[in-house]
C-alpha cells in the first residue's frame, strides 16, 4: 500500500470525546466550516446547512436532547449538520416551479450531502491536530433541536459533529476485514461468515483490553442487540412534517 499525509491522517481516525479547555480560533472553525463547503454534492444541490454553536447553554440543551451525551456539551465547538431543501424550496419559488421532495431520494440526497460535509470538516479539523466524534444522537429527538435552533421546514438534522483539541488518546477501533467488505466485481457472500468470526475476536479482545476486563462482548453480539429494536422511529414522522416524503 502506498502512503502520504493525506492517507495516514485519513488512516489514523479515531472519534475523539475527552477535550482540553483550549478554545477553536475563529480562523479554525471558518476554516473547518469553508472544508464542508468544499464536499461534493449530488447534482450540486448542496442541500446541507452547518449551523456552528458555541453557546454553552445551547450545548448543554443539546447534549441532553443527544442523551446526556457530555461531550456535546464539553467541546469547545459543536456542529449540527443538517439536510437543507429550505434554500431549494426558495429557488423553485423563484422560478414558478413545482417542488418535489416526495420522494426518498431527496432525504438520501440531503442526508448524504451532509454526511460528506461532516466528514470533510472532521478531517480538516484534525489537520490541525483537533479531534471529535460525530453525533447521531441528536436525532434522539429531532424536533426538539430543530426548534431549539430554529430550522426552518424542509431540513432535518442529520448528525453533530463535537470538535476541540483531544485530551484522550484511545486506540483506534479495528474494523471489519477486507473480504467482508470489499467485493471485486460483484458481491461476494461466501466469505463473509468467517471474516465475521475474525472479526468477533478481534473485537472481543479490543474492548476487553480497552476496558480492564469490564466488557469483552462480540461486534455480531452487539449488533444483534442494537438491531433488535427499532431506532428512533419518530425520525421519519419528523421529517415528513418538514415537508418531505408527501
Ligand atoms: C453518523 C454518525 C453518528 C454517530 N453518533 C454518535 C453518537 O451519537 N455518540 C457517540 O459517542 N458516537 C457516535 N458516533 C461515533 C461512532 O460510534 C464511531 O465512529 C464508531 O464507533 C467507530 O469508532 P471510531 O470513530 O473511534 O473509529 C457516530 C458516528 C457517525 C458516523
Amino acid at each position: 500500500m502506498e502512503t502520504n499525509s493525506i492517507i495516514e491522517l485519513i488512516n489514523s481516525h479515531r472519534s475523539i470525546r475527552k477535550f482540553s479547555d483550549e478554545q477553536l480560533t475563529s480562523i479554525q472553525v471558518e476554516t473547518i466550516v469553508e472544508a464542508g463547503r468544499w464536499a461534493p454534492t449530488s447534482h450540486h444541490v448542496q442541500a446541507y446547512s452547518i449551523i456552528v454553536v458555541k453557546d454553552k447553554e445551547k450545548k448543554e440543551k443539546l447534549a441532553k436532547l443527544a442523551g446526556n451525551q457530555t461531550y456535546v456539551e464539553t467541546c469547545p465547538v459543536f456542529f449540527v449538520i443538517c439536510a437543507d431543501y429550505y434554500r431549494l424550496k426558495q429557488a423553485s419559488d423563484k422560478h414558478q416551479q413545482t417542488f418535489e421532495v416526495g420522494e426518498q431520494e431527496q432525504v438520501i440526497v440531503g442526508a448524504v450531502d451532509a454526511a460528506l460535509v461532516a466528514q470533510n470538516m472532521l478531517l480538516a479539523a484534525r489537520s490541525f491536530g483537533l479531534g471529535g466524534v460525530m453525533i447521531g444522537g441528536i436525532r434522539n429527538d429531532s424536533e426538539a433541536v430543530s426548534t431549539l435552533l430554529e430550522l426552518p421546514e424542509f431540513t432535518f438534522p442529520v448528525m453533530g459533529l463535537c470538535l476541540g483539541y483531544p485530551a484522550q488518546n484511545p486506540d483506534q477501533k479495528p474494523r471489519l476485514p477486507h473480504e467482508a467488505v470489499v467485493h471485486y466485481e460483484q458481491y461476494d457472500q461466501t466469505k463473509i461468515d468467517e471474516a465475521i468470526t475474525e472479526y468477533d475476536l478481534l473485537m472481543k479482545q479490543y474492548y476487553h483490553e480497552r476496558t480492564q476486563g469490564k466488557r469483552s462482548e462480540t461486534w455480531s453480539e452487539q449488533m444483534a442487540a442494537f438491531l433488535s429494536t427499532p431506532k428512533r422511529p419518530q425520525v421519519g414522522s419528523f421529517i415528513k412534517k418538514q415537508g418531505f416524503l408527501k
